[in-house]
């Protein structure tokens, strides 16, 4: 299958939860590592998060000229498959160019291309042939928690980056990889460490998926 090159980045706490209970949202990341995904999002040709992280954290998805002057916008692509995002939600802001993937809707409105792919989740798979189509080479999915999971159980990660800010939120806050996970040690997903750094105030791990070596 040709696919893009699939980079997945989160931020997380020490104990692996990306959000508060809850889903509210949390900024994890320090300054440093904001930097990184400012610099990381200008790389890539698209920027993809589930519908969920859309509703909880309203992000832009953009890249933010205060740190990287001259950036270009990559595609912002949302995992929709009901078509939940709201009309007035940053991604929806003519910024920049946005795809939602459905499995109800297709229609296209200026900078907004609502397409369908999948009967009754998104087909990621073939998504990522669709975008691979549309010149979209290497692609960075920011999450949440479910669209992690679900990339990396249709082998589809090539790398996985991981900043650990220095904090613990405990209960049940959504953790990296969350879907319905491994319940065999067949099941789990491992990986090759291939860097560990510190960034400001935590640290950066990055990983391979072993499928991918
Ligand atoms: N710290 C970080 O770096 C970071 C980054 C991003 C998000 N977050 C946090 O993550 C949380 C949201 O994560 P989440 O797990 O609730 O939601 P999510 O991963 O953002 O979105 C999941 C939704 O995507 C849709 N979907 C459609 N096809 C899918 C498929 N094939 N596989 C998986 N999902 C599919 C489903 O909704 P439909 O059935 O309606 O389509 C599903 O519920 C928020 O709390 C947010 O703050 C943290």
């Amino acid at each position: 299958m040709k696919r893009p090159h699939v980079i997945v980045n989160c931020a997380s706490s020490v104990d692996g939860k990306i959000a508060l209970v809850g889903k509210h949202p949390l900024k994890l990341s320090c300054e440093e590592d904001m930097a990184r995904v400012h610099r990381l999002r200008n790389e890539c040709d698209a920027v993809l998060v589930g519908i969920e992280t859309v509703l909880a954290d309203d992000p832009k998805l953009t890249v933010k000229e205060k740190y990287v002057p001259g950036c270009r916008q990559p595609l912002r692509v949302i995992i929709d498959s009901r078509f939940r995002t709201p009309e007035n939600a940053e991604v929806m802001k003519p910024v920049a160019p946005t795809l939602i993937v459905t499995c109800c809707r297709e229609f296209k409105r200026g900078h907004v291309e609502v397409i369908t792919c999948g009967d009754d989740r998104v087909d990621l798979s073939a998504l990522m042939e669709f975008l691979h189509t549309r010149g979209v080479k290497k692609l960075l999915v920011e999450g949440g928690s479910t669209i992690i999971w679900s990339f990396l159980k249709e082998q589809l990660v090539d790398k996985m980056m991981v900043f650990f800010s220095p904090l613990i939120i405990g209960g049940t806050a959504p953790s990296i990889a969350g879907g319905e996970g491994a319940e065999s040690e067949e099941e789990t997903i491992r990986f090759e460490l291939q860097a560990v750094e510190r960034l400001g105030n935590g640290y950066l791990v990055t990983l391979i998926p072993r499928y991918a070596q």
